[in-house]
């Protein structure tokens, strides 16, 4: 029997990671086994630590293993869902002032396959921020789903209807192609 490809999950602070366990299941049902990272902000706002470590058998990582805690392995691909304005934008720039940041950047120059699926609005996606921050990681190699087709912003203080229809499975495919 062969062993699971190991992927790992970037939660950031942003509706959807309510229901993150929707793209938990898309990737077990792919054979994946799931590690999760998540930022402080999930953390306080948005998920149940418990609960999703519970469902992958991992513990929700959010920051440096300590001493006697075991290594996680090395991920085959990764997924950062939902991401935020905010994480977007200090990746981009090469800010690492957390572990999330930290292990993107990490990743990013190791070459792992990433796929990035933002949850912004369109007021913050037509900062010219923004879109320089997706171009900059595109140009890095990261794949981010955001366009037609892609995740389509959504437009300010509609994030709730929107959660509903976040395309999770868009990035089990990009990560399975
Ligand atoms: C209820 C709530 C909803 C939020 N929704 C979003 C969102 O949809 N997209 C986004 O980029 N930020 C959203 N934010 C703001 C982020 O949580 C905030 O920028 C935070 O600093 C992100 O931290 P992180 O990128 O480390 O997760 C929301 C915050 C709260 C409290």
């Amino acid at each position: 029997m062969t062993a699971s490809r190991v992927l790992h999950l970037f939660i950031c602070g942003a509706g959807p990671a309510k229901r993150v366990q929707d793209l938990l299941d898309l990737a077990h049902g792919d054979g994946w086994d799931v590690y999760c990272v998540a930022t402080d902000s999930a953390v306080e706002h948005f998920i149940d630590t418990d609960s999703l470590a519970r469902i992958t058998q991992h513990p929700v990582r959010t920051t440096y293993r300590t001493a006697g805690n075991t290594p996680t392995p090395q991920p085959d691909a990764v997924i950062v869902a939902p991401a935020t304005y905010n994480t977007i934008n200090k990746w981009a720039a090469g800010i690492a002032d957390n572990y999330v940041l930290t292990q993107l950047a990490e990743l990013t120059g190791l070459g792992v396959r990433i796929v990035v699926l933002p949850f912004v609005n369109q007021a913050l996606a037509r900062n010219h921020a923004f879109s320089q921050s997706v171009e900059t990681l595109r140009n890095a190699g990261v794949r981010i789903l955001f366009g037609p087709g892609e995740f389509e912003p959504h437009p300010p203080r509609t994030g709730d209807t929107a959660m509903t229809s976040y395309p999770w499975k868009l990035a089990i495919e990009a990560v399975r192609n």
